[in-house]
């Protein structure tokens, strides 16, 4: 088996403007450098606003700060008459590796549809960023049909057109779960988790399956992160309010110790 280097994300969502996303990433970097934390053994990543992705990109590189840079959203069109929308290719020159892509507050608040994230994951791939797919089943989904149907319908939707041996990455987020205090248990995430693995796997090959980075998010602490993280189908978070903590944040990254 391959082993995947865990991911923690976090998405702030619309929090900490250009300003406080700088004062936020130095404080993270020097808590991590205070704990001796290894950068090599956690991959971690920061979704700031677009208003500021270009002032943390300037900070990650003048100060050599080892996190990835990535974006909460961004256009299924390359360039042209779209007013407020924001090109993968913008993205990708400000050095975003990421981009969020079918988070379930778009779906919700801006009519996101399945073929609406497909076309975006098409533009993230286009433009050599890295989509990380957001899937998850609500409150009424999940006692209709139970947590997983929705969560493998969204993905292999959203994974219809990728080529085989693509980077993406899957955050399995349910929307009972964001923002609520209430996590889904360790079981229930890698019983999704594992059936998501399954989707990767017959839409872009066991290979590409084997390397993908699954995601849980939904209500993730310091105090809840290592259960996720001892699951074999969850290879990291995507943390939204307790990424805005630094100490809290910081003992999500540090989840081993
Ligand atoms: O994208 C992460 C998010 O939706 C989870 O939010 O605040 O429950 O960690 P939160």
């Amino acid at each position: 088996a391959v082993t995947r280097t865990p991911l923690i994300a976090g998405n702030w969502k619309m929090n900490l403007d250009h300003l406080q996303a700088v004062a936020f990433v130095q404080k993270l970097h020097w808590t991590l450098k205070d704990a001796k934390h290894d950068a090599e053994s956690v991959e971690v990543a920061v979704f700031p606003p677009f208003t500021d992705v270009r002032t943390v990109q300037t900070l990650l590189d003048a100060d050599k700060i080892p996190f990835a840079l990535g974006a909460q959203d961004l256009s299924s069109h390359d360039s042209g008459a779209y007013t407020g929308e924001v090109s993968g290719s913008f993205l990708a020159k400000l050095d975003c590796r990421y981009v969020i892509i079918g988070h379930s507050e778009r779906r919700a608040y801006h009519a996101e549809s399945d073929e609406v994230v497909a076309s975006k994951v098409q533009a993230a791939l286009r433009h050599g960023l890295v989509p990380v797919i957001c899937v998850g089943e609500t409150a009424e989904d999940l006692e209709v049909h139970g947590t997983s149907a929705v969560p493998v319908a969204q993905l292999t939707a959203a994974l219809a057109g990728v080529a085989a041996g693509a980077e993406i990455v899957v955050a399995y987020e349910p929307v009972w779960a964001i923002g609520s205090g209430q996590a889904a248990t360790p079981e229930q995430a890698q019983d999704v988790c594992a059936k998501l693995r399954d989707v990767v796997t017959q839409a872009i090959g066991g290979d590409a399956a084997d390397r993908t980075r699954i995601l849980y998010g939904g209500s993730v602490k310091s105090g809840n992160i290592a259960g996720f993280m001892r699951q074999p189908d969850v290879d990291g978070a995507l943390v939204g309010g307790a990424s805005l903590v630094v100490d809290e944040f910081a003992a999500i990254i540090r989840y081993q110790k």
